[in-house]
């Protein structure tokens, strides 16, 4: 057996770190290329062995547990902004358990609930933010977007307190806390770096916010009982009989806020982008809710949402052409042989899938680059839907080896995708209900991407020009 073949460069530690770090998805076609479905990079001394295409997604996201390991690849980033003792700072089995508590607190009856709170949001940024005063105007998307998907993710998901927080006494400390969430601290999260130091401080104080939230509302000082993801954990209770405490439900609902932010804030900003430069799928958009709604476009509802099927549409080609996370990692734990090859890995490695590669390939998409809701319809049931994961995790599910996976698969599955679509699908019709939206003069397509952040964002300035329908 053979080890696969490592990507050449000329200098040791640094390895392809730079090439990757900018553009990764130009690299990983590059040594497709070259070296095929299988190859190594030195990402700052570490070995990273990727595996593309829809069988390398398979291996990577079906992994045993006992072979591969997810909390020792991201542990170093993720716990000092989560806080310790939940998700990768604690043994697999209790992450299992945590998801499904988490997913307790993501049923139809909570997603009927947040509708509404997500669209008064909506409506209230619109009302209130100076980028939106007016007939017409422009929007920065990089201030905007993260704005509006915090409220509204806050406003539903963790709490009426925890959103009324963020916008008060812990706006600030939210940044802090998110500076210290950037892949820098991959490698170096211990660095005595200013914004590591500050990221420290946040972690507590966002902590104790959700401590004290928790202790009023356990003392019955909090009469206005409403659904959120707080009163859900605060009712659970591991296989051990031992109850979820306070601090880590605290560090669960950081987790989440973090999980939900970026990933959802990546995918709002690309689909207003690719919606300026597409007037037609905006009008499609508008026509669907015509339909849906009725001429005077009755309230949104969870029911309505799901009938919604361009909107739908619209959020899978986005995750498909801009999937939040280009790479997703596991430590090796014991030698493993690369199905269908002679490889095997070395347990020194970490191993890499990048289904954001297979999902941009002319081998499973027509006109893979070209971003084009269309190609969905009709194929609503070919894709990875919710359901067959549900509760699945730590099952290993057959069937993984698709080309499409911006939810990942298996044991380490999303958790938040019903929630990303309610509060996607919500921000969307609401946002071309009220407007039409262009990019600026001169430009034509939408910007390039920067991966200099946790997650694929565009590139500055993006803005896109708005006029509020008439009527
Ligand atoms: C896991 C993507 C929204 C919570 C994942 C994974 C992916 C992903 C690819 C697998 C990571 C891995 O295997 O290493 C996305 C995308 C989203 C989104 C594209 C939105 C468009 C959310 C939201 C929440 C959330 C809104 C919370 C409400 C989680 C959690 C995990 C996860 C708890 C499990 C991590 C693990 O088991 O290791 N997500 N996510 N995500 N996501 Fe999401």
């Amino acid at each position: 057996p053979n080890q696969p073949p490592v990507v050449f460069h000329w200098f040791p530690f640094l390895g392809s770190t730079v090439v990757y770090g900018m553009e990764p998805y130009k690299f990983f076609n590059k040594c497709q290329e070259q070296y095929g479905d299988v190859f190594t990079f030195i990402l700052l001394g570490r070995k990273m062995t990727v595996t593309l295409g829809p069988k390398g997604n398979e291996f990577v996201f079906n992994g045993k547990h006992a072979d591969l390991c997810a909390e020792e690849a991201y542990t170093h980033l993720t716990t000092p902004v989560f806080g310790s003792g939940v998700v990768y700072d604690c043994p697999n089995h209790m992450l299992m358990e945590q998801k499904k508590f988490m997913k307790f607190g993501l049923t139809t009856e909570t997603f009927k609930a947040y509708v509404p709170l997500i669209k008064d949001e909506v409506v209230n940024y619109f009302q209130t933010s100076p980028f939106f005063s007016g007939q017409s105007g422009k929007v920065p998307l990089s201030t905007a977007i993260p704005q509006l998907t915090l409220f509204t993710a806050s406003r539903s998901l963790q709490g009426r307190e925890v959103r009324e927080a963020l916008t008060t006494t812990h706006a600030a400390l939210f940044h802090d806390l998110d500076m210290g969430f950037t892949p820098v601290n991959f490698m170096f999260p211990w660095l005595p770096l200013p914004h590591n130091a500050k990221r420290d401080k946040a972690q507590k104080a966002m902590a104790k916010l959700y401590l004290d939230i928790i202790s009023r509302r356990k003392s019955g000082e909090d009469s206005k009982k409403e659904i959120d993801m707080i009163w859900n954990l605060m009712n659970r209770s591991y296989k051990s009989g031992e109850t979820l405490s306070d601090l880590h439900i605290a560090h669960c609902m950081i987790a989440l806020l973090m999980a939900g932010q970026h990933t959802s804030m990546a995918t709002t900003t690309w689909t207003l982008l690719h919606l300026a430069a597409k007037p037609e799928i905006q009008k499609a958009l508008y026509d669907e809710q015509v339909k849906v709604f009725g001429k005077d476009l009755a309230p949104l509802t969870y029911e309505k949402l799901s009938e919604l099927q361009m909107v739908n549409n619209v959020v899978k080609e986005i995750l498909r052409v801009h999937p939040p996370l280009h790479s997703i990692m596991r430590k090796v734990k014991s030698p493993l042989h690369v199905p269908d090859t002679n490889f095997v890995i070395p347990s020194s490695h970490f191993v890499m899938a990048a289904p954001g590669v297979s999902a941009m390939d002319e081998k499973y998409f027509k006109n893979a680059k070209e971003f084009d809701p269309f190609r969905w319809v009709g194929h609503e049931a070919d894709e990875d839907n919710a359901e067959k994961f549900d509760f699945g995790f730590g099952l290993v599910s057959k069937g993984t080896a698709s080309p499409y996976l911006p939810f990942g698969a298996g044991r380490h599955r999303c958790i938040g995708e019903q929630f990303a679509n309610v509060q996607l699908g919500t921000i969307i019709s609401t946002l071309v209900r009220e407007f039409e939206f262009s990019l600026p003069p001169g430009q034509k397509d939408v910007p390039l991407v920067d991966y200099n952040s946790m997650v694929a964002l565009a590139m500055a300035p993006a803005m896109v020009h708005w006029k509020r329908r008439p009527g």
